[in-house]
């Protein structure tokens, strides 16, 4: 069953973080992960039709780690598309990978492919952790979603508007952006999920019932820890840890976006497709007819 179109795949990789070990060039950790992370995506079979970086690129704004992460990207042969986090320096970003600012300065545009389109959206508010989404942003968004109301549209952003229990990167729910960016998607039907970084873990929700997904970063960690924060008393809990980094594939197809998070690491492979597996794949088959 389906409609006969082939699935389309949008990788997404996101906070890379390198410069976070100044001067450490390309023997830096996070830049080693951002390489494996690269290099397990290159080797799948099925290549996606697109790769987006979600933010926080660079830790520091350093114009030497957006380069180096410009030249590693050069290596795959989909289109790239970067976008601003918290840590990114928007005006040393966009000199990396320049023609990605719209007309307001903001690295925000759309992806256009058959039957899916996908914004990308700028919440950096410069020098600043939290997110943002001012009435520019917020404008644009919505012009692109009127313009195209019957359109399946992905949305991309740095910045869950979830409040995730993680009690140090949570927004308040109170925030501007955070209840723009509520009111905004709200009652447009088309929008079929809403892909986030930020939160350097693997989680699920929904915003106006729209489906969204966090991709874990590929920078370390941040521990899964649900107890409030006393931000007079520091109680030596681990915050930030060295975990797998990971990469998502998103997969559209036949009016359905599933989204894939895949660690990358050294794993033992335990079972392969061999001969005497045959059985058991046939017999799945034929269950499925
Ligand atoms: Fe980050």
């Amino acid at each position: 069953m389906g409609d006969g179109k082939p699935a389309l795949l949008i990788a997404q990789i996101t906070d890379i973080h390198i410069g976070f070990d100044a001067d450490a060039g390309e023997d830096e950790f996070n830049y080693k992960r951002f390489i494996a992370v690269r290099d397990h995506l290159l080797a799948q079979e099925v290549q996606p039709d697109c790769l987006i970086l979600s933010g926080d690129l660079a830790d520091g704004g350093d114009p030497k780690c957006y380069e180096r992460l410009a030249r590693a990207v050069e290596a795959c042969p989909f289109p790239v598309y970067p976008m601003t986090g918290n840590h990114d320096t928007r005006s040393v970003l966009v000199k990396a990978f320049p023609g990605f600012e719209n007309e307001e300065g903001f690295v925000q545009y759309t992806i256009d492919f058959e039957g899916l389109r996908v914004l990308c959206i700028d919440s950096l508010d410069q020098g600043r952790h939290g997110g943002a989404f001012c009435e520019k942003r917020a404008a644009w968004v919505t012009r692109e979603l009127d313009a195209y109301p019957e359109t399946p549209t992905l949305i991309v952003l740095h910045h869950p508007p979830i409040v995730a229990g993680i009690d140090w990167m949570d927004p308040k729910p109170s925030e501007d952006w955070y209840q723009r960016f509520h009111e905004t998607v709200a009652g447009h039907e088309q929008i079929v999920g809403i892909a986030c970084g930020h939160l350097h873990r693997p989680i699920v929700s929904e915003v106006a019932g729209i489906p969204l997904s966090v991709t874990p970063a590929v920078a370390p960690a941040v521990t899964l820890d649900l107890r409030p924060v006393d931000t007079e008393v520091a109680d030596n809990r681990g915050i930030v840890a060295a975990e797998p980094p990971f990469y998502s594939l998103h997969r559209w197809h036949d009016g359905r976006l599933v989204t894939h998070m895949q660690p990358v690491g050294d794993w033992q492979v335990l079972a392969r497709y061999e001969e005497h597996l045959k059985p058991m794949m046939q017999g799945l088959a034929d269950e499925r007819d």
